[in-house]
């Protein structure tokens, strides 16, 4: 071959090698910054990425499919460091979900009635023997259901809630919470619906003080046993401080008797071998806020398998101040290098993604969203029949009729889910909790990203 030839095959190969180079630098590049994205904000729309990288659909969505094998992404977002780890798991529980069920992706898109995954109920008027400090329900005085005008038509009925279980199951709702406005465990009803749940497919979760099972009938034992979750609360570990907490007088003994209680019911469920996991909710506040290592020390000691720690989310006790909040992170950062030192075992522990980022000394921010859309996810049910666009709404102290969709009485479930669909629900709400705005900027992401052709499985959280 002469010289010449040989010199300009060369120069070709070596040009088309040059721009394979850069382009893949280009590439490394973009996926990194979209990596590095996702994970400071997993709620950034597909839209606002494209723009500000510079790049199509088709070519995000191989970079989100690229991220979805990427191991070191993966221990990123399961680790106890990321700051938005409870809210990748919620992407991630969505996206599984509608990606596996097209019918009823199909229904909530196209805005047929269909009924939300979580449906909360609260199916007692609000009755406690506790009055909590901290309780968001009510302010213990002036806002009630009644001056809330929350009572609708009157109580629902037995038959009334078992036929809104089962529609809500035949449109889809999976999960059925039972919690409050007071305590589920004093409804004489609670074990008939709990039942009815399980008859009809639902799966049952239950928040309660853990204070009222001592009289339970063995068969009302066993539907306790037949639920997927029950999360006792428990905001301190010390009789003093948990008597000061839920305003119980010390001759109850209340800690004891909740301590007895869940003992009892791990030991049942450990007998029959039920799928069904014992957790504990602490909520710090300024009364308990030197004992996160106690209760975590409880939490080990009784052999719950899960301990949900967060703060009072809506401020309903004092701020704490500057040297709680330096003892208060002392503390986590403590019980976290335990856990990733294994010390707890087989203990899960929750920290909200905001204290999280405490933790870390970040700025916890999340992104503002059009409209809101808890909606979707976690309406609740008044025990008068009104149906709330989220949890808070339905309790007395932060009721607004602007965000009733419905009246069961008057409306029924199906009315009431098509109005759904319909209904707009501002999203400039000063009470919103963490969870609550977590959940509507991932619902909203995916299903603006929906709207512009990005399927749930080519998500990064898939
Ligand atoms: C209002 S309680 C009612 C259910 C039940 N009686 C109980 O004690 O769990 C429902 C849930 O709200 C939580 N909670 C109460 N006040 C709170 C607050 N200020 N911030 C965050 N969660 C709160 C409780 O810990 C419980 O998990």
């Amino acid at each position: 071959m002469p010289l010449k030839e040989v010199d300009t095959r060369l120069l070709r190969a070596l040009s088309e090698y040059r721009a394979f180079v850069s382009a893949l630098a280009i590439e490394t590049g973009q996926r990194s910054l979209i990596r590095d994205i996702i994970l400071s904000e997993p709620s950034t729309t597909s839209a606002k990425i494209m723009k500000a990288v510079g790049i199509s659909a088709e070519e995000l969505v191989k970079i989100y499919r690229d991220l979805q094998t990427d191991e070191e992404f993966q221990l990123a977002v399961n680790s106890p460091y990321y700051s938005r780890r409870l809210m990748f798991n919620v992407a991630r529980t969505v996206v599984h979900d509608l990606a596996s069920d097209s019918d009823y992706t199909q229904r909530l898109i196209s805005g047929d009635p269909v009924s939300s995954r979580v449906v909360e109920l609260h199916t007692t008027k609000g009755t406690c023997n506790y009055n909590c400090v901290m309780c968001l329900w009510s302010d213990k005085g002036e806002r009630t259901y009644d001056t809330a005008q929350m009572k609708g038509f009157g109580l629902m009925q037995t038959e009334e809630w078992k036929n809104t279980l089962a529609t809500i199951r035949e449109f889809g709702t999976k999960v059925a919470v039972f919690s409050g406005g007071g305590e589920v465990l004093l409804n004489k009803d609670f074990f008939r619906l709990l039942a009815f749940s399980h008859s009809v497919g639902l799966k049952t979760q239950l928040y309660t003080s853990g204070y009222n099972m001592t009289h339970l009938e063995e068969e009302e034992w066993g539907e306790l046993l037949n639920m997927d979750r029950i999360r006792f609360s428990i905001h301190s570990s010390n009789e003093g401080t948990y008597n000061d907490i839920v305003s119980m007088p010390e001759h109850a003994h209340a800690l004891t008797k909740v301590d007895n209680n869940l003992k009892l019911l791990l030991e049942k469920r450990n007998i029959v071998g039920s799928d069904l996991k014992i957790g504990i909710g602490f909520v710090i506040q300024p009364l308990n806020t030197m004992q996160v290592e106690d209760i975590v020390e409880f939490a080990k000691r009784t052999g719950v398998d899960y301990l949900n720690i967060r703060r009072d989310e809506i401020l309903v006790t004092n701020p704490l101040d500057q040297e709680s909040e330096v003892e208060l992170r002392k503390q986590l950062l403590r019980i976290r290098q335990n856990i990733v030192n294994g010390v707890y075992g087989n203990l899960e522990i929750d920290f909200s993604d905001n204290l999280v980022a405490f933790m870390n000394e970040e700025k916890y921010l999340l992104p503002q969203v059009p409209q809101c859309v808890i909606k979707h996810f976690r309406p609740t049910i008044n025990p008068y029949g009104l149906w709330n666009s989220c949890d808070l709404k339905g309790e007395p102290m932060y009721a607004d009729p602007d965000f009733v969709i419905g009246d069961l009485h008057q409306d029924g479930v199906v009315k009431i889910l098509a109005r759904t669909q319909q209904t707009t629900i501002p999203a400039a709400c000063t009470s919103c909790m963490p969870s609550g705005q977590t959940g509507n900027a991932i619902f909203t992401k995916l299903l603006q990203d929906h709207a512009l052709g990005i399927d749930f499985k080519d998500q990064p959280f898939f």
